[in-house]
């Protein structure tokens, strides 16, 4: 019986360390490769990884440090490579883009060299440039290419409304859509608690400070600097997303998740990534949906899809 599955995590730093270890944590992986340009620093987080193995609540999971070999019969290959916005700097996620774009092309480069079969999550950032660099300038399944996207986003709405109304996050549904990043909106026509309608929520929890829509929308893009800018990083909650997708993945879930692709005219866009609900399973991105969003939330999509496109224009990239 094969129950192998292999995940290769590329870039083995905050990012790639956390997804690595959440992957053990959640059981998703038989066999999991970090690969980074630093390799001591991957060597070091798979060994670490590796000795956590042996405690009895762990699963005998093989960590090793990984080369792009290893891609050749791997099930998911996740990509983290590339710098963050560190503390204190412009808290723009597109500036990055000239940088990471050029990090996505050598690193899809020596992917497609060796598979053209695994499923590929992307998180680095500018999210939404980087999906669309290796969903356009490769010859790769686009079915098989998933940014993270929005989902971030959406944890963090649900853990501020949670907040809120001191309830489960979980009990909180609906999207966050558009670019993962500044011009990231709530789809406030989606949202709910537990069945009851978002604008009823003040009066259920009996609340007097009412609900302000612009608030939340601030407060989910500003406490990603505030958390860099205090931590030094995130990467706990992008792990956990990033693991969601990859058990849609292996248990062939066909769940729909806000995550970042290429549009093909969605909301009359196109040459563009940006997140909307997706159908996850185990063959990638099964179908996309054109989820109705009133006037105002259209016209923050294709805001958001303005800036990621000048972002994708300011680094030469058609
Ligand atoms: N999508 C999301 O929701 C989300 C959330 C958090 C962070 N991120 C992004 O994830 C990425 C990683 O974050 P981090 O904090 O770990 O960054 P980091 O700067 O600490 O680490 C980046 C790592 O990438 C490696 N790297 C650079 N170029 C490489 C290449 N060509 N091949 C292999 N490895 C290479 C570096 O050696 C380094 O170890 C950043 O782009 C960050 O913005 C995305």
């Amino acid at each position: 019986m094969n129950n192998r599955r292999k995940i290769v995590v590329i870039g083995a730093s905050n990012v790639g360390s956390a997804v690595a270890n959440k992957i053990a944590d959640f059981q998703l992986a038989t066999e999991v490769a970090l690969i980074d340009l630093n390799e001591d620093k991957a060597w070091g987080e798979a060994k670490d990884s590796s000795h956590a193995t042996s405690c009895i609540y762990s699963t005998n999971i093989k960590f090793h440090l990984g080369d792009y070999d290893d891609c050749k019969d791997a099930n998911i290959i996740v990509i983290t490579a590339g710098p963050s916005i560190r503390p204190g700097e412009t808290p723009d996620r597109l500036k990055l883009a000239g940088t990471n774009a050029k990090i996505m092309q050598s690193v899809f480069g020596e992917i497609v060299k060796r598979t053209k079969s695994a499923m590929i999550i992307m998180i680095t950032n500018p999210l939404d440039v980087a999906t669309y660099v290796v969903s356009t300038q490769f010859d790769y399944p686009r079915n098989l290419i998933l940014g993270t996207g929005t989902m971030l986003e959406t944890y963090r709405f649900r853990r501020i409304l949670a907040d809120k109304y001191q309830v489960d996050p979980k009990n909180i549904n609906g999207y966050v859509l558009g670019e993962h990043g500044n011009a990231a909106f709530v789809a406030w026509s989606t949202t709910g608690c537990a069945g009851f309608p978002i604008d009823d929520l003040d009066e259920y929890f009996h609340k007097t400070d009412k609900l302000s829509h612009e608030a939340v929308e601030q407060e989910l893009v500003q406490v990603a600097y505030d958390v860099i800018n205090r931590k030094g990083f995130t990467n706990t909650g992008i792990a956990m997303a990033a693991c969601r997708f990859i058990k849609a993945v292996l248990y062939d879930e066909h769940t729909i998740l806000p995550c970042s692709a290429v549009l093909e005219g969605e909301y009359g866009l196109k040459d563009v990534a940006l997140s909307i609900p997706r159908m996850v399973c185990a063959d990638g991105i099964m179908r996309s949906f054109e989820v109705h969003l009133t006037d105002d939330e259209l016209e923050k999509m294709h805001k958001a899809a303005q800036s990621v496109r000048s972002a994708l224009d300011g680094a030469g990239i058609k």
